[in-house]
């Protein structure tokens, strides 16, 4: 490849700290002995620990059992954070009050973009209903020095890809595709802001050691298959919950065919199968790319990395290196595949749709089909359509369905802009919307007369398909698929037409039948730059910066620190709402129209608990306080709280499933809540409460939930105890009723040292930035 002169890049700050890992990898070795096999998600994991022999020596049965078991305090080498998640995040981080990032640390806008009438139209218009946010996020990210890529440079997962991935790498993204990155070899964790600060400010970020899945590809792909159909398949295999607790290691001699975006494309969607993290070794493929993005540098030192000895190779999994389980592709025998309609584990190959589609009496025809996003915008993806595009041009043809086109960076746009791959699509109809998330999350307004709560199917070669995720509309049906045969299946407009065996009649009375699309991996004559508006501003902290936040804004409020744990005993709390059944992160902190006040804590309160159904009225958000007066939740705990009554909430099993949302743990503190008390947690919200000063606590017997009621007062015996003991002991709640009855009711707790300390500091920011002062 003609590489191009290189952009302004600095090279040093995106080359993975190779010398302090393969360091860290010789300590791995000796303290789990040399003989011990490690996958490659658990070289470049456990090199990025803070101390190996902590957290590998310690609840493992002395190393022998580290995967599920370890709790792995780790040292990432950056964050990325995407505009919704990074407000909050960036919020909590200024709360710490440290000058600058601990790590570098990049932040794009790219999910508050409109995809609707093409980029010229909507980006301006979505910088402008926006503009607050972006303009605060732009100068924070200026004070701390973080990197700033504006509205319309690009998608979050393809802007990293392109910039920061690199082999051996760990990183911490707040978005959950941030996995897209593992197809460079790195290991990349979808998380929440309250854990992207703990990188942000240079304290381990803790993971339970997850197990490791490793998918053996052999074969090859040819004609119509694609990277996307190797992970369409493997979701059919695994389902939405089959990758839980587990990184996906890809290996076997099938992995050297597959171009380095096709590789990103699978890790992209290994988040639907609810993975920890996807990744692929070292590769030829990623040389050509890490040069062509204007990394040779780093393409060289992880080459030269990826040549060393099985014992110091950080790049590749040792040869005898042990899954928990296996499952094996052959890429020369996979078919394309469809996934859908409303999950994405619903897959079936191209040649049995048909007969699905009408056994399952689905629309037999689609109105839209939108291709590229963060998952499949590459150059492969985007030439491989366009020569179906040119070969159905040549017939005549014009696509039935509305088509859109989501270049995943400006990069990539202005690369196929050059090209003329753009003008070959607008030519035949084609839509460019700008280079945001746009329809896929939901920022579609659909101009075809589709309306509301009609049945209707659409073909997105994104990687979600929930009900309402596209056009807010619940009953329109989402299908996955490649965008090479989401271009071909768009010129018939059929959900039922396979484009490897079946033709379409052109205007001129002939018969058309598809060739299969090859398309090139790279650029020949290297990439674009495109519109340097859209670089990023330099990662170099300015502390003459005001960060911008206006004191009327309804969108953003700087956060003041919760307070300290009293130095006593807690007392008089109140019951505020007992729960009955499933009580989700969503429950909790309700999305759709809330996300807007993400950087908002008092006004997105106003949906705290808003879907808890009452145990004892079965009502939701019905809230009865101590004179037998309702209110909604929220308005009880504000007058609680106003009224200087701390309060706990009861509720059952696996209470805060669902994500990692901050936002479900800061509410309730930021309104009261001093105690959360269940049957069981969640395992991130249950840590999600301690980081924020909330203590949880879980029931040591069960049938305990049936004394307790709304508004019961209760005091705690031994928390003080335990608090400053480090985690040592069990707490008692001292419950008093209303009709004089008083019970004392036994509980649990998972409190760790670090954990205390989050609490009697009144939230993990505060301690964080005591120490930073100390
Ligand atoms: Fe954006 Fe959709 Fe990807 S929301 S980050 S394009 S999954």
């Amino acid at each position: 490849h003609n590489v191009p002169s290189a952009r302004n890049v600095d090279i040093a700050s995106r080359t993975p700290p190779y010398q302090k890992l393969l360091s860290r990898l010789a300590e791995v070795r000796r303290v789990l002995g040399s003989s011990r096999q490690l996958t490659l998600a658990e070289k470049i994991l456990y090199s990025h620990l803070e101390s190996p022999e902590e957290s590998l020596l310690s609840n493992t049965n002395n190393g022998r059992d580290i995967r599920g078991q370890a709790n792995l305090k780790l040292k990432p080498d950056r964050v990325a954070m995407q505009d919704a998640s990074a407000q909050m995040a960036l919020l909590q981080f200024m709360s710490c009050g440290l000058p600058s990032t601990a790590v570098p640390a990049s932040i794009h806008c790219d999910h508050m973009i409109i995809g609707e009438k093409g980029a010229d139209t909507d980006l301006p218009q979505s910088i402008k209903g926006n503009k607050e946010v972006f303009d605060f996020l732009e100068s924070a990210a200026k004070k701390y020095g973080i990197e700033f890529w504006p509205p319309g440079a690009g998608i979050i997962h393809q802007s990293v890809l392109e910039n920061y991935s690199a082999p051996g790498l760990m990183m911490l993204g707040t978005d959950s595709h941030s996995p897209n990155a593992g197809g460079l070899g790195a290991i990349v964790i979808g998380v929440g802001g309250a854990d992207a600060v703990d990188a942000l400010v240079d304290a381990p970020w803790e993971l339970k050691a997850p197990k490791v899945l490793g998918v053996k590809l052999t074969g090859e792909l040819s004609g119509w298959a694609s990277p996307k159909d190797v992970i369409l398949h493997l979701a059919g295999q695994l389902t939405v919950r089959g990758g839980t607790g587990f990184i996906i290691e890809y290996f076997g001699p099938g992995v050297q065919t597959l171009s380095c975006t096709g590789m990103a494309t699978i890790c992209n969607m290994g988040a639907e199968v609810g993975a920890t993290t996807s990744l692929f070794p070292f590769s030829p493929a990623h040389v050509p790319y890490l040069q062509v993005t204007h990394r040779g540098p780093i393409a060289q030192a992880a080459s030269d990395i990826a040549k060393l000895p099985m014992d110091r190779n950080l790049l590749r999994p040792d040869p005898e290196a042990v899954y928990d389980k296996v499952i094996e592709i052959n890429l020369s025998n996979l078919e394309p595949h469809i996934n859908g309609p409303f999950t994405p584990d619903l897959s079936t190959p191209l040649s049995k749709f048909k007969s699905v589609v009408e056994e399952k009496d689905w629309p037999r025809t689609f109105g839209a089909g939108l291709i590229g996003s963060c998952t499949n915008s590459s150059y492969q993806d985007m030439t491989r359509s366009e020569e179906l595009v040119k070969q159905a041009s040549a017939a005549g043809l014009k696509p039935k369905a509305d088509f859109f086109i989501t270049p995943g960076s400006e990069q990539i746009r202005a690369t196929l802009e050059r090209d003329n791959t753009l003008s070959t699509f607008t030519a035949a109809g084609g839509t460019v919307l700008a280079n945001a998330c746009g329809p896929c999350i939901g920022q579609w307004t659909r101009t075809d007369g589709v309306k509301k709560g009609e049945a209707n199917a659409i073909l997105t070669s994104y990687n979600r398909n929930f009900p309402g995720r596209n056009d807010g509309n619940r009953a329109t049906m989402n299908f996955l698929a490649s965008p090479e045969l989401i271009t071909a299946m768009s010129y018939s407009g059929s959900t039922t037409f396979n484009p490897m065996t079946d033709s379409i009649p052109t205007p001129s009375g002939e018969s058309f039948k598809f060739s299969p699309p090859k398309g090139s991996d790279l650029p020949s004559t290297g990439f674009a730059t495109g519109n340097p508006d859209f670089l990023p501003t330099p990662g170099v902290p300015d502390s003459s910066v005001d960060v911008i936040v206006s004191p009327t804004s309804t969108r953003l409020a700087l956060l003041d620190p919760f307070p300290a744990f009293p130095d006593t005993e807690l007392g008089g709390l109140r019951i505020l709402y007992k729960v009955k059944g499933q009580c989700t992160t969503d429950t909790i902190s309700a999305a759709g129209p809330w996300l807007k006040y993400k950087g908002h804590l008092p006004n997105i309160s106003e949906n705290t608990l808003i879907g808890a159904v009452n145990a004892q009225t079965d009502e939701v958000n019905v809230a009865y306080d101590i004179d037998g007066k309702t209110s909604g939740i929220p308005e009880l705990a504000k007058r609680w709280r106003d009224q200087g009554i701390e309060w706990l909430v009861v509720a059952e099993h696996n209470y805060g499933e669902g994500s990692a949302r901050e936002h479900a743990a800061l509410q309730p503190r930021y309104l009261g809540a001093r105690i959360i008390l269940t049957k069981s947690f969640a395992r991130i919200h249950e840590t999600n409460l301690k980081k924020q000063g909330v203590v949880p606590l879980t029931f040591a017997n069960e049938e305990d939930y049936d004394l307790l009621e709304a508004c019961d007062e209760v005091a705690t015996r031994g928390l003080l105890d335990v608090l400053h003991s480090g985690g040592k002991g069990q707490v008692e709640l001292l419950v008093k009723k209303r009709n004089g009855q008083e019970h004392v009711i036994k509980t649990k707790h998972t409190l760790s040292h670090d954990q205390c300390g989050f609490v009697l500091a009144g939230s993990a920011l505060n301690l964080l930035a005591r120490k930073g002062r100390e």
